[in-house]
């Protein structure tokens, strides 16, 4: 056991770390209740399993393999249905299955679910009609409609949020293990809107020659149904760490290692306003196992990141942490490079994930929050092309997006328009990429992935 110095899970709550983008709640016993309901409930997640993933991450950061992790902005107490849940699950797995064919890496699945309700705001406040009230900051703080009696800060939020957690990782485990993720199955993973995509053509032409491929294992003699390789799959669940009293009455102590683990997730991750030296996220963090993601904007020195990483993993542990970039298309090709430097210099073992939708924010002539489809496309490439000249492995990608045929982010084959954007315009924070638009990209970062991975291989031959 090798348990973070001077840690406990309430540390962060000492006067010497700040702590930004938390509600505050002015019934206290409200807040008191509310936590110690969920200290004694059941953890979410197992140690065993966040340190599987952690493995996995390992891989990946090795170059080994691919980091896939996408979903809402925000999950939703209205939009929460099998649905949804099994819709975006299932982009998730067509998305991984056209990555894993074109590149031949192994692809890891974490998704934004199953607990990603809090949200960090700009303003503490919104005006509207001369009327102003606290910001909305996730289902599982306030409400977002505008009125005084949604806005409150209720801790109650947080047991429900547990439960519709609880709820939809039990229907994910479903999904993963039971069937629903047999290979043989890819054929039906697709979503009767797809059919409108020009790329739902590629995707069937891919299902086919993996469904040929399995025929000839099992020709071979291959027993398909008994490899858990291809009768099921591993999926992770991931959130950002921001609402530190609800991550502190979900962690617990392994009973096989002694140490500390969020049990509210697999994965969590530490927002770009969270990320500052001295702050109350950061300190939380770094007492607990679970692997952990970092995201990385342009206001990020490398020296303040090599900083976090001596706090966050001090043993350089392969696969504990993940560097999320999101500098926007037209920042990406200067700021990256300085912090891939200073990583590679240290020698620490990262995983590099791309975030192309947070610096790609653009508010449309009709009004929406959207993001152009082109601006994710062009950072991506923009952070393939560091990494190629860097020489070290662009890891992953981490996108904001969903199951549903919404209409949010401009543009993609399917040529969303800014006057199409109130047609189903429904995300409770940011824009996501819809169904149609994340296969799009899927078939583009195989693209990118191939590049990399040719390359790669000429330069070991
Ligand atoms: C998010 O991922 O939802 C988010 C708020 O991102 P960032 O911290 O990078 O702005
Ligand atoms: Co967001």
């Amino acid at each position: 056991m090798d348990v973070a110095q001077d840690w406990t899970p309430a540390g962060w709550q000492q006067d010497r770390f700040t702590a930004k983008h938390l509600p505050t709640y002015e019934d206290a016993e409200a807040l008191t209740a509310a936590t110690e309901t969920l200290s004694g409930f059941p953890p979410l997640v197992f140690a065993g399993e966040a340190r599987r993933l952690r493995g996995d991450l390992a891989d990946v950061a090795r170059g080994k393999a691919f980091l896939l992790q996408g979903g809402d902005c925000a999950e939703s107490f209205a939009e929460f249905s099998p649905n949804n849940i099994r819709d975006t699950f299932r982009v998730i797995l067509q998305m991984a299955a056209v990555l894993t064919f074109a590149s031949k890496l192994p692809v890891v699945k974490v998704g934004r679910m199953a607990g990603q309700f809090a949200k960090p705001r700009s303003a503490d406040t919104e005006t509207k009609d001369g009327v102003t009230l606290p910001s909305y900051f996730g289902d599982n703080v306030n409400g977002i409609e505008f009125s005084h009696e949604s806005r409150y800060n209720d801790p109650e939020r947080m047991v429900r949020a547990y439960s519709q957690s609880a709820a939809t990782l039990n229907l994910l485990r479903a999904f993963a293990s039971g069937g629903y993720a047999n290979l043989r199955e890819v054929h039906r993973w697709t979503l009767d809107f797809m059919g409108r995509s020009p790329w739902a053509d590629k995707y069937q032409a891919i299902a086919d020659r993996i469904g040929e491929a399995l025929d000839f294992m099992e020709a071979c003699g291959v027993d398909i149904e008994d490899d858990p390789h291809l009768k099921g799959t591993s999926f992770y669940t991931s959130h950002e760490a921001l609402l530190l009293p609800y991550e502190q009455a979900m962690t617990r102590q392994d009973s096989i290692t002694g140490d500390w683990y969020d049990t509210s997730a697999h994965f969590l991750w530490i927002g770009d306003r969270t990320r500052f030296e001295g702050s109350a996220h950061v300190e939380f963090l770094r007492g607990v196992k679970n692997p952990i993601g970092i995201k990385c904007g342009p206001s990020l020195d490398p020296d303040v990141l090599l900083g976090l990483l001596d706090t966050l993993n001090p043993v350089r542990e392969p696969g504990r942490i993940t560097l999320i970039s999101r500098f926007g298309h037209d920042k990406v090709e200067a700021g990256l490079p300085p912090l891939v430097r200073a990583i590679q210099r240290e020698g620490q073992p990262v995983v590099w994930s791309c975030d192309p939708m947070h610096g790609n924010v653009v508010k449309s002539e009709s009004g929406f929050k959207t993001r152009p489809f082109e601006r994710i496309l062009a950072e991506v490439r923009g952070f393939f092309a560091v990494h190629r000249a860097e020489g070290s492995h662009a890891g992953g990608i981490h996108l904001e997006m969903t199951g549903q045929d919404v209409t949010e982010c401009t543009g993609g084959a399917a040529a969303i328009t800014d006057e199409g954007l109130n047609d189903r315009y429904r995300t409770h924070c940011d824009p996501r990429l819809n169904a149609a638009q994340s296969l799009e990209l899927a078939f583009l970062l195989a693209e990118m992935l191939n590049m990399e991975l040719g390359e790669s291989n000429r330069a070991a031959a």
